[in-house]
């Protein structure tokens, strides 16, 4: 794991960007893993001004979400196809055709996973995936105890998860779906590199056990501990925690300059 600790969460997701936009300029067919939530939102906007003001170019690439929930269709406000479309897709060059989000609307919704996942498979895997992370420490919708081995499937959300989403929903927690689909850890883990972003205090905690903490499937992202490139960016707040964040910061302040990516 690579924790790198910016000032703000506005500074981290420049960096973050610059990462996806160096491998889209050397891969231009490169396959992008991507989130949704609050976190990934200035990742996104900062591609978009990449996009219209440095000329980056993402015609030839192809995109698969990480989760969707079930029950809401495509254009509900709150489905995460809406969400990508809005924050991101919309503003820049991509063909609809290589943007890949789970069917929450699916008939077969086993039948619709496992397509997916051979979807994924058939364009070469993930070359970088964007995560975020709950407070609960579920990276896509894998809450505590799934399996490491997981592809994508069917979950069912926390209680603290849906309590968490609830200010996507007015507030009112009943409104939140119960289940959705999500791309496996097993899936995330054949990612080349993950890319995970955690801002504010609030994921604190998380972000410790995940970095420092045993690797166990009740803390999900701890398994990012076990991959050959995670990139963690975090702003001071999410970082609060973490026992060892000065040699985080010598670490990466030490860094010759054509190691430095972001
Ligand atoms: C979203 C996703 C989730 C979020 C996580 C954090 O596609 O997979 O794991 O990344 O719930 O959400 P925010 O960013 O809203 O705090």
């Amino acid at each position: 794991m690579e924790i790198i600790i910016k000032e703000n969460a506005q500074v981290a997701s420049e960096g973050a960007a610059r990462v996806v936009a160096r491998l889209v300029r050397e891969k231009p067919n490169a396959v992008l893993g991507l989130a949704t939530g609050s976190t990934p939102l200035m990742l996104y906007k900062e591609l978009i001004r990449l996009h219209k003001e440095e000329g980056l170019d993402f015609s030839k690439v192809t995109t698969f979400n990480l989760d969707e929930y079930i029950g809401l269709p495509r254009d509900h406000e709150q489905s995460y196809s809406t969400f990508m479309w809005d924050n991101l897709f919309r503003h820049i060059n991509i063909q609809p055709e290589n943007v890949h989000i789970p069917d929450g609307m699916a008939a077969d919704v086993p039948a619709s996973c496992t397509a997916y996942e051979r979807a994924i498979e058939n364009a070469g895997g993930i070359d970088l995936q964007v995560l975020g992370i709950g407070s609960d420490g579920h990276v896509g919708f894998n809450e505590p105890t799934s399996s490491f081995a997981s592809r994508t499937r069917i979950k069912t959300l926390t209680q603290q998860t849906v309590a968490d989403n609830a200010r996507f929903f007015e507030g009112n927690e009943s409104m939140v779906p119960r289940h959705c689909i999500t791309m496996g850890i097993g899936t995330i883990m054949e990612a080349r590199m993950n890319l995970l972003l955690a801002f504010g205090e609030g994921k604190a905690a998380a972000v410790e056990r995940m970095v420092e903490g045993p690797v166990a499937s009740v803390m999900p992202a701890s398994i990012l501990q076990h991959h050959p490139v995670a990139k963690i960016f975090i702003d001071e707040g999410a970082a609060a925690d973490l026992k060892l964040a000065d040699y985080y910061r010598w670490v990466y302040g030490g860094k010759p300059d054509w190691q430095r990516d972001a």
